[in-house]
């Protein structure tokens, strides 16, 4: 058993070197939390373009401050590279790459499987590595785990092995890596002691747990809670149109209970790289035990079908005006997957776009944080957005709000639409509603 003591030791002097593979939403927040307590810091990614992108300063992620990192690149104290021959570098190694499902929607671990082979090749004695990439319970130990020890060192004798969840959330004013607890389940004692002097170097509260499987598992339960949630809401919202009740007035009444509910909000289906991904992994992980995890599956139906009954009310509220889809202008207002990020990912727009196209509407979109739709995982869209101007909003037929982002001025939405089909109860504030649908 090895003695984790000499690197808590370097972790507490800030003597560790913190090493983060991928440079992403979850990568980078975490380099900037390391830099700004002192920590050198080295970024391990693959692709070429990032690289270059940050040595210049400049941006790929719109929220965040990449100013500061080129400042901390040209300090020294943050050094990104495709080079994994130098991996043996750093003290302590987080994994932050990419967890998505592939075309038969089942846990695509390529990323975490291909970064753990490179760390393979140059892991050295005494190394921790975190796993933070969210996936299945077992993943670091049935796969990372492994790989790792391909290196010919042990788990808990040669190196530290540990899961963390990430929790970051893009655009979130509120919060951010160092507020929010961190989760952390280890192999072995000495692999906890180090993970939680690594986050207790960055973050207000680590919250430690028994093993890695519940520490992965529970991401999963906070994401399906939340996927769970708004299929919920999703489903309500259906029946409520059909009863021509307000289901935002009905949620906002029942969030007035002081105990015992939490207001989750419908929209036009779910969106982004975590919350329609992450249940899955468990589903894919459950059926080893003869076990179907029916909530998500049930959620997952509802809110994949979300972007169909968006299209089905799209139609009805054109037909009221004798205006077949066929042919009319659509201008769609938001297609990034949630408010004030700029992050297409399963977005629901695209799919929602995609049906509006095949049924012969003539699609335009505009979004003040995304210029271009290119070619994504399911759609090769290649739209450039329009800017948001009276003109703009006049030739078109019908504009449908898909995201609710701060930065579109929905007054002259309202004032210079024919028709605004609002999927995000975003017109609540505007006084003129007569030409506003909420679908
Ligand atoms: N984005 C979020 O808000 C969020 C929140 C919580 C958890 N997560 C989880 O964190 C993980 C990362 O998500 P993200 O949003 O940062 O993804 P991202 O796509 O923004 O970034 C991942 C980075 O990893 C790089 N990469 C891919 N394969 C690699 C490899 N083999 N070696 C090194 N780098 C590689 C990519 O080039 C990319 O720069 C995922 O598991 C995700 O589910 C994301």
């Amino acid at each position: 058993m090895q003695d984790a003591k000499e690197l808590v030791r370097k972790i507490n002097a800030k003597e560790a070197i913190v090493g983060i593979c991928g440079l992403g939403y979850v990568g980078l927040p975490l380099v900037r939390a390391f830099t700004a307590k002192g920590f050198k810091v080295m970024g391990f990614d693959i692709d070429e373009k990032k690289i270059v992108k940050l040595n210049a300063g400049e941006s790929y992620i719109e929220h965040l401050d990449f100013k500061s990192l080129k400042a901390h690149i040209d300090g020294g104290r943050f050094i990104p590279t495709t080079d994994f021959k130098r991996i043996g570098e750093p003290d302590v190694i987080l994994i932050a790459v990419p967890t998505p499902l592939n075309e038969t929607r089942e846990p695509d671990l390529g990323p975490v499987r291909d970064t753990s082979e490179q760390i393979s090749r140059g892991l050295r004695k005494s190394q921790l590595i975190i796993l933070e990439s969210t996936t299945y319970p077992g993943t670091t130990d049935e796969v990372v785990k492994p790989i790792l020890e391909k290196s010919g060192l042990k788990a808990g004798t040669d190196f530290f092995l540990a899961y963390s969840p990430e929790r970051e959330d893009p655009g979130n004013p509120k919060f951010e890596t160092t507020t929010i607890p961190k989760v952390v389940g280890a192999y072995d004692p000495g692999s906890l002691a180090a993970s939680k002097a690594v986050y207790e170097a960055i973050i207000g509260q680590v919250v430690e747990v028994s093993s890695m499987a519940a520490a992965e598992l529970s991401k999963i339960l906070e994401n399906t809670f939340r996927a769970v949630n708004i299929a919920l809401v999703n489903e309500l919202k259906l029946l409520c149109l059909k009863m021509n009740i307000d289901v935002w007035e009905v949620i906002d009444a029942a969030a007035t209970k002081p105990f015992g509910f939490m207001p989750f909000y419908p929209g036009p289906g779910l969106g982004g790289h975590c919350i329609p991904i992450d249940p899955f992994y468990l589903t894919w992980k459950a059926r080893e035990y003869d076990f179907q995890t029916r909530f998500i599956e049930l959620a997952g139906d509802i809110n994949t079908m979300m972007p169909y009954h968006v299209i089905d009310h799209v139609l009805y509220a054109m037909n009221d005006r004798g205006k077949p889809l066929k042919g009319s202008k659509i201008l769609v207002l938001g297609v990034a997957y949630k408010a004030d990020v700029d992050d297409v990912r399963e977005s629901p727009a695209l799919k929602i776009i995609e049906l509006l196209q095949q049924r012969g509407a003539e699609v335009t979109f505009s979004d003040p944080h995304i210029s271009f739709i290119g070619r994504g995982r399911h759609y090769n869209l290649n739209m450039t957005g329009v800017p948001l101007n009276e003109d703009v909003l006049r030739s078109a037929d019908a504009a449908l709000i898909l995201t609710a982002h701060k930065k579109f001025d929905y007054e002259l939405i309202s004032r210079s639409s024919k028709l605004v089909l609002d999927t995000r109860n975003a017109m609540k504030a505007v006084k003129n509603r007569d030409n506003i649908v909420k679908l």
